[in-house]
């Protein structure tokens, strides 16, 4: 047995026509960035809706290495205190997990004046810099060096001072480690080409609800009025779009009839015009989202962009969806270099998908079969799973730890709706 087909698979029984009901759990992309946020004060930080995905475990593991107490006082519930946080070096096995981890910095650097961190990890989906990240700092005043693999980044004496930050990239985690740091410094930062993705919004929230004082939420100008101190707070983690546009997906692309309970519908409009061109039902209700399918489905062509476009964090679904619309799609890929992984996994099941660059081009419809395929990162995964619904026959998904990373109890929410799937 090779090394890669140890550890948990999935065996999926294609065919299923997805029906019934689905809740969304809270936002993988919100969670991670709310846990750091609890370095930014001494008192409590009580998050609610959050998801039970490994992300949030291994976050919370570093956090805890650099001294706080992460408790989960009851399911979907987490305590965080970092009042005695002693440590503001991440360590890099930790760090290496997901690249969320590197939002411990801008907190850690703005209240304690030090902080050290290896390169995040995360999935391999191209480069992913951190420039963005480090120059907000030095623009700030905090010198940033290399140690090794090690970033080290130091505050003057006087601590952070406020400026006018420009972003070179909208980077999402950019704008939130540079946005944590600027809420203890001095004055005020503006913040400009800031990303503007919802859950960068639902930080910003947070923060303000922490005492802090951000203004232009939403926008690509954020200003940022420091204050010496911010207080503990208790809030709601915002339901996953991503997790909510794949069950859309997978709704559409089984002909099937799916309610989403809980979808954030207000921030799902380019989703929810390409579902529509395919040839898919949207009927938006009241904090429900339906989603069905009677007919066959159309190619679309539609490009992943940064909010409020088609998120790239579901371009792979989408282009699995496309496998089954009738004629030629074309995907452009504009935020991420290497978000191609999926499409040689999509190969082995038949599909009819080459890539060039950043861009695919997918004929469809295409008969998908059964075959043993690798959940690369975590939505490469959710393409393949999606893939293997309206396979003939059964899929046999390794490596699913990188689903596990961002979808919530996937197998049991995909049996309510119908599905043969096993996980060993
Ligand atoms: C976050 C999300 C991820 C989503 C992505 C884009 C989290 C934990 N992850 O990732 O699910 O796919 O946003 O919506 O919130 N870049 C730079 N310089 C930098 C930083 C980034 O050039 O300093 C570039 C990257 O190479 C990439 C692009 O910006 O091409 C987007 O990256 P970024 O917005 O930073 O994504 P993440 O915050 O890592």
């Amino acid at each position: 047995m090779s090394n890669r087909s140890r550890g948990p698979r999935y065996f999926v029984e294609g065919g299923a026509v997805l029906n019934g009901a689905v809740r969304v759990s809270g936002a993988k992309n919100h969670v991670l960035a709310a846990m750091c946020a609890s370095l930014l004060t001494d008192e409590d930080l009580i998050l609610t809706n959050v998801p039970d995905i490994s992300d949030v475990d291994s976050l919370g593991e570093l956090l805890v290495s650099l001294g706080a107490t992460v408790e989960r006082p009851e399911a979907g519930k987490l305590r965080l205190n970092a009042r005695d946080v002693r440590v503001f070096e991440a360590p890099t096995d930790l760090i290496s997990e997901n690249r969320a981890s590197f939002q411990v910095m801008g907190p850690l650097v703005a209240r304690h004046g030090f902080a050290a961190s290896a390169p995040p990890g995360g999935d391999v989906i191209g480069q992913r810099p951190i420039d963005v990240h480090l120059s907000g700092f030095e623009a700030m005043g905090a010198t940033v060096s290399r140690d090794g693999e090690r970033y080290v980044a130091r505050a003057p004496g006087g601590g952070l001072v406020g400026t006018r930050v420009f972003m070179d990239y909208p980077s999402v985690s950019g704008t939130q480690n540079v946005m944590m740091a600027a809420t203890l410094a001095r004055g005020r930062t503006t913040i400009v080409n800031a990303a503007t993705e919802p859950e960068v919004q639902a930080l910003c929230l947070l923060l303000n609800a922490m005492g802090a004082r951000i203004s232009g939420i939403g926008s690509q100008l954020l200003d940022v009025e420091g204050v010496p101190s911010l207080h503990g707070a208790t809030a709601r983690i915002m339901p996953d779009r991503i997790e909510a546009g794949t069950f859309a997906i997978a709704a559409a692309m089984t002909g099937g009839d799916v309610r989403i309970h809980d979808a954030p519908l207000d921030v799902m409009d380019a989703l929810f015009t390409k579902l529509r061109a395919a040839g898919a039902r949207i009927e938006v209700g009241e904090g429900v989202l339906r989603v069905s399918c009677g007919g066959h489905l159309r190619a679309v062509s539609f490009q992943a962009l940064p909010y409020p476009g088609l998120a790239t964090d579901l371009h792979a679904p989408m282009a699995s969806l496309l496998t089954q619309a009738a004629g030629v799609s074309i995907i452009h890929e504009r935020v991420f270099d290497n978000r191609m992984l999926y499409v040689g996994e999509l190969r082995k099941m038949g599909a009819e998908i080459v890539s060039t660059g950043s861009s695919a081009i997918v004929s469809g419809p295409t008969v998908l079969h059964g075959a043993t395929v690798r959940a690369l990162d975590v939505r490469a995964g959710a393409a393949v799973m999606l893939a293997a619904l309206v396979a003939q026959g059964r899929t046999v998904i390794e490596e699913i730890g990188h689903l596990d990373r961002g979808y919530e109890q996937l197998d049991s929410k995909l049996r309510a709706l119908g599905v043969t799937v096993e996980r060993t």
